[in-house]
């Protein structure tokens, strides 16, 4: 089982998008461990459920900073996004049909995947954040559409 640790080059620059990584991540760790340890369904289940519904929350809250800030590269990010959206959903509703489909491979797939998306499309994304104007301000939560 391969444990992931924060590693602050990782870091985009945007708190609340740094923030909300590390709780992705945290999310998978938890997970990984719960099938580890060979946890019952019923305990699986709920953090499989949580981590779907964060995913596409955390999908949308980038998605709205860069709606703010006219991203020109919106549309391929939103459709890598709707990619894993649709992926964590068949992941999903195959571990409801069939626990065994979710294994620590999954999830090191999910992590390695996160990992790589964080470093390549993310970055370019908050590097262009970070020289937009804006009354969306990064820091600031609040104001997040
Ligand atoms: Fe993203």
């Amino acid at each position: 089982m391969n444990m992931v640790i924060w590693n602050p080059a990782w870091e985009t620059g945007i708190t609340l998008i740094d923030q909300q990584h590390q709780a992705l991540l945290a999310q998978f760790e938890a997970l990984l461990v719960a099938i580890h340890e060979n946890h019952p369904e019923d305990r699986i289940q709920p953090l499989l459920q949580f981590l779907a519904d964060y995913v596409d929350t955390h999908f949308s809250m980038e998605e709205g900073l860069m709606q703010v800030v006219g991203y020109p590269g919106l549309a391929g990010h939103q459709a890598i996004h709707d990619r894993m959206r649709a992926r964590v959903g068949q992941l999903l509703e195959a571990a409801k049909d069939n626990p065994a489909t979710l294994t620590e491979e999954v999830i090191d797939f999910l992590t390695d995947w996160l990992l790589r998306h964080i470093n390549e499309e993310d970055r370019r994304m908050a590097q262009h954040l970070q020289h937009a104007e804006g009354a969306w301000m990064r820091d600031e939560p609040g104001v997040v559409p």
